[in-house]
């Protein structure tokens, strides 16, 4: 097997969570939540559910602030095994912090300071030793890092040799062009990313399909459209859907992260595309069972046991 190692280009934030009955709607306050703080970002997530599922080097491309949060998300990924040397410290702004809000069923709803997050600059990556590139084989890339500097990871991890992975979370219509779309191999968006990329609705596993069509012929190689409990579907020159497995929700914050994650894991490890596909679904499952981000990410030993092998 291989060893697998990745780069994974991202954010990283301190999620200050609120689990209550249900979700307030807009100018309602609801009582009687109970509250935790956890470590969060999708980029730290993506990097974490990397490293537990067997990664043997996982480096991440980030920004945080010179203040306590960002001293403690560091610590945290250093205990992880992540590698922090290209984690940018930023004078004088605060390191990111999400809202969250989980309900009964385990839907939440995000908001993001992004703060350092925003400082990560595409000379940042120009600044990066060819090396780091040459000694891995996957970058991960989500959009909570600003787009351009999203772009010039993809474009440099590309010209490198890398496989390249978009996870269009939060979906950014400007990434939906062949100019971008040309450096990207896989891109995972949700269904609401989805039809925010291509202007289509995705509802339904034929909606998201057709999403899947419309980002290849932008210039991707493969699509993969996740769509929660119903699963996801792999779009390339041909069409597979993938069942979810059957689990009971208790929070599904960074279950892309856990599933991204953990495709990059099995794709660095030689893994063939379905094979990993089926590794990250088994990942994912088993992080909306546990409450929070980070805390949620499972290891290799439990997706090993949950692993079940797409239909093809
Ligand atoms: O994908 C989940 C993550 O989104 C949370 O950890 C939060 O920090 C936001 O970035």
């Amino acid at each position: 097997m291989p060893q697998a190692t990745i780069l994974v280009l991202g954010s990283i934030n301190t999620d200050l969570v609120v689990r209550g009955t249900r979700l307030p709607a807009p100018g309602e306050t609801i009582v009687g939540g109970t509250f935790f703080r956890a470590a969060g970002g999708k980029g730290a997530n993506q990097a974490v559910a990397a490293a537990r599922a067997g990664a043997v080097s996982v480096s991440l491309i980030a920004a945080v602030g010179d203040d306590d949060l960002g001293r403690e998300s560091l610590a945290g990924l250093h205990t992880e095994g992540i590698g922090c040397d290209l984690v940018k410290r930023i004078q004088g702004e605060p390191s990111g912090v999400a809202l969250i809000m989980v309900d009964q069923a385990g839907q939440n709803c995000i908001s993001v300071a992004s703060g350092a997050n925003l400082h990560l600059t595409p000379a940042d990556i120009d600044a990066i030793d060819d090396s780091r590139f040459e000694q891995s084989a996957v970058l991960l890339a989500c959009l909570e890092a600003p787009v351009h500097t999203v772009i010039r990871g993809l474009q440099r991890a590309r010209q490198m040799g890398l496989t390249t992975i978009l996870n269009p979370a939060p979906a950014d219509p400007q990434i939906a062009s062949p100019d971008v779309l040309k450096y990207v191999d896989i891109i995972t968006p949700n269904e609401t990313e989805a039809a925010l990329l291509t202007g289509q609705a995705v509802q339904e596993p034929a909606q998201a399909i057709a999403a899947g069509k419309r980002l290849t012929q932008l210039g991707c190689r493969h699509a993969i459209v996740t769509m929660g409990a119903r699963g996801c579907v792999v779009v390339n020159d041909q069409v597979r859907q993938v069942d979810a497995l059957p689990v009971q929700a208790v929070d599904t914050t960074a279950a892309g992260d856990a599933f991204n994650g953990t495709l990059a894991l099995a794709l660095a490890e030689g893994k063939d595309l379905m094979t990993s596909v089926g590794w990250a679904v088994s990942a994912a499952a088993i992080s909306v069972t546990r409450p929070g981000a980070q805390p949620s990410l499972p290891r290799r030993d439990e997706i090993d046991k949950a692993f079940r092998r797409p239909d093809t």
